[in-house]
């Protein structure tokens, strides 16, 4: 029987196909499918009932004339009962869950199965993410772009779109003038050796003093900014070094979160690009001047009819706004953009919708097609104390200490419970539960919302974290490896009979849920809703392998517990690689 990858998808499908047979209203009627409780089915349609309110039918009548009418392929794989007043209840027949967990039996499986679920499929996403600016280190704050960023690509990739993962670099801020000052007086060549970016943070707040101490020194930075804004060749030189260091050890944290960016087009490339968007906003009426400043008012908007979007400074330098429209045309006429997602800090909401806003009116009259755009917005990460995180003396934390300190407290617990291990072992060990902790803590909140940093809830065995999750995938692993087998041999599982156990089955109604989860992710560009469903799902393994023992005499038996041991695997490492954590094979 073939069977369907995403189930609420199909049934969607057979519904409108039925409300199409039975000449229903389809401006009307819906077809929205959710998951059910599982103790009424596992998928719930609920459409009906309001459709025979405002037609005046009989909804129950309605109901079975609905179901009589549903095609063969939704027939064959649920039973459908009418709840209630009119409700349509799905529950998946075993038949259909054997055939779900004999179709999809590899990643690649999942993938062919989540693209041809996907509206996204073949779209080109650009997705602009972690962004950080230049001569300064990585801090904490700048964690969930990265990290919430690099989950959503692969989302969006796995579901078939053509992502392109840009990092939009801050490499041409104004405060280089102040830094070049220092740099060509008081540079320690030592210290940038040993500790570069150390270097140079501490000459651009010497620079920052001494500008704000002394008029004399600001007009001499000022000049040296304006000096490599006209391309000369020594601040050029020391501007690039300063970049190539800093790029150097943005990329240490990203091997270690598993990060690969396709381009990092900075502000700085946008130099170029600007003129083009002070011409083009300004003839199409857009834009305007405003104390010789270039601006663009909303006047449909509360705000921002009286609070402009400067688009170019009064002294004439581009600024975040310029470049910002420069990168979207660019995105959209050289990559093909049909979206453009910001992974941005929510506090830069009104940015981005002023930059919405423009890009919508400017791409109307000059008759392009706008991407969709999105502000994947996400809230701080705090302190126990419930203010955004820092050190104890009050500075930001470094991500490098960050990613250090977790790889440490990982260590401690391994130690603990997996001291059979070699040191290397452990060592790995504590490398990927460590990481995967601190990535899993932030994406298995609701993006939206603060969340508070707690080393004690995120490096636990319990509760929704990474080392639950790890934990069980490593447990899967070693069951296989106790009989001596391996949860890829798909011939293994030939002899499997039909599944029987309360738990069996519960177990693989889970599983076969895996692309609503991924779908509900997808959508919203909404992380935690995967983790949600792996937590969920690792619970019900719980179950399963608390009541059902696996290594049986019985042949038939242990195949078929096998398959769900080797499917639960398989969905648990996919679903975690999808949110850019690594998994172990032992633990
Ligand atoms: N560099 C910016 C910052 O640190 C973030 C850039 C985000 N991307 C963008 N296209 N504006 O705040």
């Amino acid at each position: 029987m073939p069977v369907p990858f995403n189930f609420t998808t199909a049934i969607a499908t057979a519904l409108t196909e039925a409300a199409a047979q039975l000449e229903l209203d389809s401006t009307i009627f819906t077809t929205a499918v959710r998951i059910a409780d599982p103790r009424h089915g596992d998928f719930q349609a609920n459409g009906l009932l309001p459709y025979a309110k405002r037609t005046k039918q009989n909804p129950r009548a309605l109901a079975e004339q609905v179901v009589a009418a549903l095609p063969s392929n939704i027939t064959d794989s649920c039973d459908v009962q009418i709840a209630g007043p009119g409700f349509l209840n799905f529950t998946l027949k075993p038949d259909a869950l054997e055939a779900w967990l004999t179709e999809f039996t590899d990643e690649a499986a999942l993938q062919a199965g989540a693209e041809s679920a996907q509206p996204e499929a073949d779209k080109v996403f650009v997705v602009d993410y972690s962004a950080p600016n230049t001569a300064k280190q990585m801090h904490v704050g700048h964690l969930r772009s990265a990290v919430i960023g690099e989950a959503i690509s692969r989302l969006l990739s796995f579901s078939g779109a053509k992502v392109i993962r840009d990092n939009h670099i801050g490499d041409w801020g104004t405060g280089f003038g102040k830094l070049i000052w220092a740099y060509k007086r008081e540079l320690n060549t030592t210290a940038l050796e040993t500790d570069p970016l150390e270097e140079f943070e501490r000459l651009y707040r010497a620079g920052n003093k001494a500008a704000d101490e002394d008029e004399a020194v600001l007009t001499d930075a000022r000049q040296e900014l304006v000096k490599l804004q006209s391309g000369d060749v020594e601040n050029l030189a020391i501007w690039k070094r300063i970049n190539e260091v800093s790029l150097e050890a943005f990329q240490k944290i990203y091997d270690q979160l598993g990060i690969k960016f396709d381009y990092t087009l900075g502000e700085s490339f946008y130099n170029d690009k600007v003129e083009q968007i002070y011409a083009e906003l300004s003839d199409t009426g857009l834009a305007e001047e405003s104390q010789g400043a270039l601006v663009v008012f909303h006047p449909e908007h509360p705000r921002f009819k009286s609070q402009p979007f400067m688009i170019r400074k009064s002294d004439g330098a581009a600024n975040y706004a310029s470049t910002d429209l420069a990168t979207l045309l660019y995105r959209r006429e050289h990559f093909d953009a049909d979206a453009a997602i910001y992974v941005i800090d929510s506090r830069q909401g009104d940015h981005c919708q002023q930059l919405f806003l423009t890009a919508e009116k400017w791409f109307a009259k000059t008759d392009r097609k706008l991407p969709r755009l999105e502000h994947t917005s996400f809230g701080t990460v705090l302190g126990e104390n419930n203010k955004p995180l820092k050190t104890r003396s009050g500075e930001n934390i470094k991500l490098r200490d960050l990613l250090q300190e977790a790889t440490e407290r990982a260590a401690a617990l391994v130690a603990e419970k997996s001291a059979q291990l070699s040191p290397e072992e452990q060592a790995e060990i504590a490398r990927v539960v460590g990481i995967g902790s601190v990535q899993y803590a932030d994406l298995c909140q609701n993006r939206s919302t603060d969340y508070v940093f707690s080393w004690d809830k995120m490096i636990s065995l319990e509760g929704n974290t990474a080392a639950y999750l790890l934990y069980a995938v490593a447990r899967i692993r070693s069951i296989f490896r106790k009989l001596d087998q391996s949860p890829e041999d798909a011939n293994a599982f030939e002899v499997a009979s039909a599944l029987e156990t309360p738990t069996e089955i519960a177990l693989a109604r889970k599983l076969a849920k895996f692309p609503e989860a991924l779908s509900s992710a997808v959508g919203p560009l909404r992380p935690h809703v995967l983790c949600l469903f792996l937590f969920e799902l690792a619970g019900e393994f719980s179950g399963f392998y608390a009541a059902d023992k696996v290594a049986v005499d019985d042949l038939a038996v242990r195949a078929r517990r096998l398959r769900l041991c080797a499917r639960t695997l398989l969905i648990l490492e996919t679903g975690l690689h999808l949110l850019g954590l690594r998994t172990l094979t032992r633990m």
